[in-house]
């Protein structure tokens, strides 16, 4: 939970973040409390999407741990890309904090309505990142880095084309089932960090079962989603957002092990067996 990696803007982000997708907001208080006052969490993951940024504003308040000693995330809304500093204000209030570390562009893709996945097609998502650059510009005390999720390669490369402001991270699902190794590299190139969500595989995982990763947890006395989260922390330039309610989870889930390069490369292996991905969204070309 102390380790960190540097972004292109000098900041250090956690390698280990407290994910909260799917955390409903009458659990996710308690987690987030429990994260950053027992667990030793310094890194807490939450988007306008979750509905849930208020309820994890009250779990950092009830925890007690001061703002500047943990790093904060939060997403644009996909119906929020004509309105981006009304909803950096809305998000900064609803979290109850004068700053958030990262703000990243949720999805590249503009919606009427969210729930409904009705894209606006009016809206082109590049021109959202212009003003993400313009409202990251003029307000540095409320945004420290900017960033995107769920952007294939020729999504970055159409963005870095024209980008004045590199994104600091690319926030997406990575796990052994998903490794998505051409995004990796795209993002390495251009020096952006790498966050991986869903990396046990979200809820009722075929991966917490599958016998490479018992056979590991077995050989380091760990759970098996100590081994999926040390196999993304493990990556260079790479951060992990386990999302847990549970407050035993959210405490095995950071005592990470080193795996050794063959461990690394049989889990690697997975991928050539078992493949699924969680969010393979028809909009963004990845359904
Ligand atoms: P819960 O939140 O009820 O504890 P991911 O991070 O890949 O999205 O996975 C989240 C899912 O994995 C949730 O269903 C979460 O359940 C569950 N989970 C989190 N930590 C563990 C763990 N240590 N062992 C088993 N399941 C876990």
């Amino acid at each position: 939970t102390s380790t960190t990696v540097t972004l292109n803007t000098g900041a250090e982000m956690p390698v280990v973040g407290l994910g909260t997708w799917k955390s409903a907001p009458g659990q996710v208080e308690a987690a987030v409390e429990y994260a950053l006052k027992e667990a030793g969490y310094k890194h807490i993951d939450t988007a306008t999407a979750y509905d849930n940024e208020r309820a994890v504003g009250q779990g950092i308040k009830a925890s007690g741990v001061p703002r500047e000693s943990f790093f904060l995330t939060t997403k644009l809304n996909n119906n929020d890309h004509e309105r981006v500093q009304e909803a950096l204000e809305y998000s900064l209030e609803q979290l109850d904090t004068p700053y958030i570390d990262l703000w990243l562009m949720h999805w590249p893709a503009p919606m009427i309505d969210p729930s409904q996945g009705t894209p606006d097609k009016r809206l082109d998502w590049l021109d959202t990142w212009k003003r993400m650059e313009e409202v990251y510009e003029k307000n540095r005390d409320k945004v420290r880095a900017i960033g995107v999720s769920n952007f294939s390669v020729p999504y970055l490369n159409r963005l870095l084309k024209v980008a004045k402001v590199v994104p600091a991270v690319n926030q997406i699902e990575l796990h052994p089932s998903l490794p998505q190794q051409e995004v990796v590299d795209r993002s390495a190139k251009a020096g952006i960090v790498v966050t991986s969500y869903s990396p046990l595989g979200s809820d009722r995982s075929p991966l917490l079962t599958d016998p490479t990763i018992l056979k590991v947890a077995k050989k380091y006395d760990v759970e098996p989603a100590a081994i999926l989260i040390s196999f993304q922390a493990i990556q260079p330039n790479r951060t992990v957002l386990p999302k847990s309610v549970t407050p035993a989870r959210i405490k095995s889930n950071v005592n990470l092990v080193d795996l050794t390069p063959e461990e690394v490369q049989e889990i690697k292996n997975i991928s050539k067996t078992s493949v699924f991905r969680v969010c393979a969204p028809q909009w963004t070309g990845w359904g």
